[in-house]
């Protein structure tokens, strides 16, 4: 074991604080990562603030973070993928089973056993995995990613989550040249779900809360926007879309959107806010529409999204902080005010 610097929550209520941790020494399999950028995704807030206490309540201390991207420094003797010195990532998942059908498919995400990168059983020292606002981590190299050398790093790590979360539903719903994407929500993982559903070459239309996102929603390539308090505005999209991704945080009303939806068409929740959606059974019956869930995507899936960034050129649009601004971020992040997403320097923790 060796000691490693990190942020941490002690209860739901207290601000994150400056702590020293434990993390085991690489075992033959593991990559140990130097951590460069950490993402702050909405899950951190909703897990620190153990707002998922029903499903994955929170155990404390608390480190969040699962947008990582870093440079190797260590590498177990039986690792063939990594070296010292290479770029590496590291996103929500460091363990599965690796045996299950999940598994076996590629969808790591849905194994039965999966560990998440924070508060699920660490297998190796006992209590609870902690997440990225750290120095360091260590992790077996199946969970590992391989960065394209041409990105910035700062706008990497969202890839690891808010990347994923958005890529891998709208490549499996279709989403293409020809369709017609609704967005819902411009924050960390809607801003990316632009990027991805018009580099697809869809007609993308944005429905935010926020009027002072409506440029931005365009320069990020939407199409069309609509500030969906105004019933109006909505009314005019209405059973016209193939796909629609919910990115909200918060309730909402989900019905407004399944009108929208075309015969099949198709809403896919990524958002995951605290209490429950009402759902009309009729706003799916007429028209024959369906409503999903996405969790993140597969080890696979998500070098498949890192290497379509690579080659597009895409990276989250991030403010960049220092850790010790970490608490500020967090009541800024629920008053949507980031533009899209912050990634914590994590050269700031050095000094702390
Ligand atoms: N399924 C998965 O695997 C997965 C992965 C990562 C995150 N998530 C979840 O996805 C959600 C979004 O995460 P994020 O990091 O993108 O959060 P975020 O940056 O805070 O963005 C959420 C956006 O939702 C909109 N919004 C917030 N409150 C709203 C309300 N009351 N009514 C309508 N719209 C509202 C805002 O967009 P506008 O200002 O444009 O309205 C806001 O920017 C979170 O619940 C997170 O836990 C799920
Ligand atoms: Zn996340
Ligand atoms: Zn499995």
């Amino acid at each position: 074991m060796y000691k490693t610097k990190a942020y941490s929550a002690s209860s739901a209520t207290s601000p994150l604080a400056s702590t020293t941790i434990s993390r085991r020494d690489p075992t033959e399999h593991d990559v140990q990562i130097e951590i460069l950028f950490c993402g702050i995704c909405h899950s951190d807030l909703h897990q620190v603030r153990n707002e998922w206490s029903a499903v994955m309540p929170t155990v404390y201390p608390c480190i969040p973070g699962h947008e990582i991207v870093g440079r190797v420094t260590r590498v177990g003797s039986a690792v063939t993928m990594f070296k010292p010195g290479d770029l590496a990532a590291v996103g929500c998942m460091v363990d599965s089973d690796r045996t299950c059908p999940e598994c076996q498919a590629g969808f790591e995400q849905y194994c039965p056993n999966l560990t998440l990168t924070y508060n699920f059983p660490d297998k190796h020292l006992g209590g609870v995995t902690y997440g990225g606002y750290s120095d360091s981590i260590v992790v077996d190299e199946h969970f590992v990613l391989h960065v394209p050398a041409n990105l910035d790093l700062a706008g990497v790590g969202p890839l690891l989550c808010a990347g994923i979360t958005t890529y891998s539903p709208m490549r499996y719903w279709g989403v293409t040249r020809g369709k017609k994407a609704g967005v819902v929500g411009l924050g960390g993982l809607g801003h990316m779900a632009v990027k991805f559903a018009h580099r697809l070459g869809a007609h993308v239309v944005v429905f935010t809360t926020s009027p002072a996102k409506r440029d931005d929603a365009r320069r990020l390539g939407a199409d069309e926007v609509v500030l969906s308090r105004h019933a109006d505005e909505m009314q005019k999209h209405a059973g016209s879309f193939d796909f629609i991704l919910d990115a909200v945080s918060s309730e909402h009303d989900i019905n407004a959107y399944l009108q929208l939806l075309r015969r099949d068409g198709n809403l896919t929740l990524v958002g995951a806010p605290e209490k429950p959606l009402a759902v009309p059974a009729f706003a799916l019956i007429f028209g024959r529409h369906s409503l999903s869930g996405s969790a993140i995507g597969g080890i696979r899936e998500t070098q498949e999204m890192l290497d379509f960034c690579g080659e597009h050129n895409i990276t989250a649009d991030v403010e960049v902080i220092p850790i010790q601004k970490v608490n500020e971020a967090y009541e800024r992040l629920l008053k949507s005010d980031v533009k899209y997403r912050f990634s914590i320097d994590m050269a700031s923790l050095k000094s702390q």
